[in-house]
């Protein structure tokens, strides 16, 4: 019996990176909210190769990552093929600290789907003391306004990363530093 609570997951929205696999057999990466409320953990998913995955096969892990660039470039390109490593045939993340793999069950929406999570395996690599870094979860946040930049290409996107670019700029270490680089690079952004 696997306890959510035990891999850090507890009530309210946690980001992690879901792994999936396409009918083709490709491994696919993204980030994800994973909703934990009343007892009950589910995701809301755009359409995307994570949730056409999701459709042909109802598994799905959710890596716990602690690497800004791995954020960044999951939500904006493919993950490099190395970056993954098989538990039972299913992709895993490699460097995530840990993971969780559930059976889902898709009600499928018009615009958005609701994915009912039931977990089923798991496996803790890392413990870590981790303090809050305001760079790192501003890292996040640029990353969330790049994907629906990709998408919308309203400029008040770009306005909201170049915010939370000033706060990496201050606080963030070189890994978000490099993230930020790498988000703007992909979004097509020269800076
Ligand atoms: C931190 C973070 C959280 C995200 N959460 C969600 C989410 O809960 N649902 C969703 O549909 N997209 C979410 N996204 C956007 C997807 O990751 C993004 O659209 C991605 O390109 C989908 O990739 P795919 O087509 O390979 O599945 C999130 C992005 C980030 C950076």
């Amino acid at each position: 019996m696997i306890d959510t609570g035990d891999f850090g997951i507890h009530d309210g929205i946690s980001e992690v990176i879901f792994t999936t696999l396409s009918k083709d057999g490709e491994p696919n990466a993204a980030p994800m909210g994973l909703h934990r409320k009343e007892g009950r953990l589910f995701a809301m998913i755009y359409y995307s190769r994570t949730l056409e995955n999701i459709l042909d096969r109802p598994v799905a892990v959710a890596n716990i990552v602690d690497e800004p660039v791995l954020f960044v470039r999951s939500s904006l390109c493919d993950l490099e093929p190395e970056r993954f490593e098989y538990v039972n045939g299913f992709p895993v993340m490699k460097d995530a600290l840990g993971w969780i793999l559930f059976d889902c069950k898709c009600k499928k929406g018009e615009r958005i789907s609701l994915v009912e999570l039931s977990p089923v395996d798991g496996k803790i690599n890392r413990r870590k003391i981790q303090p809050v870094n305001r760079g790192f979860n501003a890292v996040i946040e640029a990353a969330i306004h790049a994907t629906r930049y990709v998408v919308f290409r309203e400029k008040k996107h770009i306005d909201s990363i170049e915010h939370y670019n000033t706060i990496v700029k201050k606080c963030g270490g070189e890994r978000e530093k490099e993230a930020m680089v790498m988000l703007y690079k992909l979004i097509g952004i020269t800076k």
